[in-house]
């Protein structure tokens, strides 16, 4: 099979992204742009300015990544572009806008899950660091992961602004499959790092600026328990044994409860006092908002950090025993988290467990996972109809 060059578009959320992939395994551009600025004085995205945001930035945004590539429009093999899950008037944009242009070029278009895109994340590095000349071993089911091949059952947390999800990801003749293993039952883990940065006025979005001043406060200061939520699958298809569990994750209960401790505390004050010098700022840097922080604020951060890191490793290795899982695959906005990645090292290497992370850069939401996942599928032939629509809650399966 000759090298594919799939052009990625990936609009679901807050970021615009174009990328170009060459057959899964190598990154040849990767453009991200990102409307942190626009959403910020609202601490979360508002819907109706991501779209616009988008349409305006969809075009130059995809220029740019075929420019960087060195490619055109015509140089290209196909195009693929997120279908769901996201929000809907965002994920019309790219999606819109890809289905024009391959009808304009007369090329394939290949719908993507935005889910199985950030899994494919971590596989598309796995492949590149490796730098295997060979397609088709990619996946295979031998050999350690760091030269580019994967041990199975492989189980992926995606954990992000909008998801926490656990798939056992299986591999087949015509691509991957996924069964799905647990998910939230209310808030996704970013979510919760980016209510709790709102409510202490630490800026947007929460999780990066959480993960820097948890550093300097101390993890131990306030305990927040969480419900273990473990149950028999309802849906037999996704038991692979009679007394398979599934493991489900909560987050709205600490955000609650980060806001119990707030107003028992007295914190509005200096909470107060905060967004007033962080105000003053034109664009305040981390070490700005830690100068503006006392000590019972980052104490509560780095308590709220820590109790959410053990909830998602201990959750996720509950679920890999329950599967026999060997390999962990953790992606997502939220596998940008430092302290996530350390606690999962050492955590997994305890149970034998291999566990891969995707690059800071690939964690977030980028068009390269979502290029890379589609390769799979246009080896299958699996192209989208003239019909294709955008879905907002897109189920991976
Ligand atoms: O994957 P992503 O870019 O978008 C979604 O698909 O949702 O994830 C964005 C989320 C945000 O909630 C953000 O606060 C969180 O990922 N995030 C982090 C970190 N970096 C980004 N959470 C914790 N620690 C980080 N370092
Ligand atoms: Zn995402």
């Amino acid at each position: 099979m000759s090298d594919v060059y799939i052009l990625g578009i990936e609009s679901s959320c807050d970021e615009t992204a174009a990328a170009v992939v060459r057959s899964g395994e190598e990154l040849i551009s990767n453009v991200v742009y990102s409307q942190i600025a626009t959403h910020q004085p609202y601490g979360g995205v508002v819907p109706e300015l991501a779209s616009r945001e988008h349409l305006r930035a969809i075009v130059p945004v995809v220029r740019k990544a075929l420019e960087d590539a060195g490619h055109t429009y015509q140089s290209i093999d196909a195009l693929a572009v997120t279908q769901g899950p996201g929000l809907a008037g965002a994920l019309l944009v790219g999606l819109s806008y890809a289905k024009a242009l391959a009808y304009a070029l007369q090329k394939p278009l290949i719908a993507v899950n935005h889910l199985e895109g950030h899994i494919h994340a971590v596989l598309l590095e796995g492949r590149q660091n490796a730098n295997h000349p060979d397609p088709r071993k990619t996946g295979a089911s031998r050999g350690p992961r760091s030269d580019g091949e994967l041990q199975f059952p492989v189980l992926a947390l995606v954990v992000s602004g909008g998801h926490t999800h656990l798939f056992l990801a299986e591999r087949n003749d015509d691509g991957w499959i996924y069964h799905d293993v647990g998910h939230t039952r209310d808030d996704a883990a970013g979510e919760a790092f980016d209510k709790v940065a709102k409510l202490l006025q630490l800026g947007y979005p929460g999780g990066p600026i959480i993960d820097f001043l948890a550093k300097h406060g101390n993890p131990q200061a306030v305990k927040f328990p969480f419900a273990q939520i473990k149950h028999l699958d309802r849906n037999p298809q996704n038991r692979h044994s009679p007394d398979q569990h599934r493991v489900d994750f909560s987050y709205s209960g600490i955000k609650t409860a980060v806001l119990r401790y707030v107003e028992t505390h007295d914190m509005y004050a200096a909470i107060e006092q905060r967004r007033r010098a962080l105000k003053e700022l034109a664009s305040p840097s981390a070490d700005d908002v830690l100068a503006a922080s006392d000590r019972v604020t980052l104490d509560l951060v780095a308590s709220f950090q820590r109790a959410m890191v053990n909830d998602l490793v201990q959750k996720t290795l509950a679920a890999a025993r329950e599967h026999s899982a060997t390999t962990l695959l953790v992606t997502g906005g939220v596998a940008a988290n430092s302290e996530l990645r350390r606690v999962f090292e050492s955590e997994a290497a305890q149970e034998g467990l291999a566990v891969h992370f995707p690059s800071r850069k690939l964690s977030t939401d980028n068009a390269a996972m979502i290029a890379a996942a589609a390769y799979p599928r246009f080896l299958a032939r699996e192209f989208a109809e003239a019909e294709l629509s955008a879905e907002a809650g897109l189920r991976l399966r």
